[in-house]
């Protein structure tokens, strides 16, 4: 399963290709995944706080609702859990994932300047 989650993000982030050691090292870390054939997302949540580590939809797949049915499918879960904020950080020139987290109602929080190879990091909140 982590093999398909590996290629899965290949096809994602073809810049940055993450492996099934990766997956498994976040596991151990204490993050939790939700993936499908079409679809994955990574989060840590730490008492009252969640963070998305990664998302990423097949670019066959995009604009059908599957990332924002993953979000919700988390949120729901870290919800029911005691979380009342999740966080993420996204680079700037990401047109689609920004407009992704606003449609879900993330709120821009801070600016991290040249934090992605010289593309600043977006900080955002959503409270739950
Ligand atoms: C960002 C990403 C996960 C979105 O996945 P998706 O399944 O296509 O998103 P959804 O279909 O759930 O879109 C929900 C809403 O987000 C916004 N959105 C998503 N993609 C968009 C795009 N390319 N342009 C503008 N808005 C977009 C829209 O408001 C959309 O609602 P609508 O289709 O009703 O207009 C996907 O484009 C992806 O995998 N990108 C590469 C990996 C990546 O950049 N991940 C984020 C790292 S922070």
């Amino acid at each position: 399963m982590l093999e398909d989650l590996a290629k899965l993000h290949q096809t994602c982030f073809p810049h940055k290709p993450w492996g099934a050691d990766d997956f498994a090292d976040l596991q151990k870390s204490g993050c939790e995944i939700i993936a499908s054939q079409n679809g994955f997302i990574v989060w840590r949540a730490t008492l009252d706080e969640a963070e998305i580590i990664t998302i990423g939809v097949h670019p066959d797949a995009r604009r059908s609702g599957i990332a924002a049915a993953m979000l919700g499918i988390m949120a729901a879960d870290l919800k029911k859990r005691g979380v009342k904020h999740i966080f993420l950080e996204v680079a700037a020139d990401n047109v689609a994932a920004r407009a992704l987290y606003e449609q879900d109602g993330f709120v821009q929080i801070g600016v991290r300047p040249k934090y992605y190879d010289g593309i600043d990091a977006i900080m955002m909140r959503k409270d739950i």
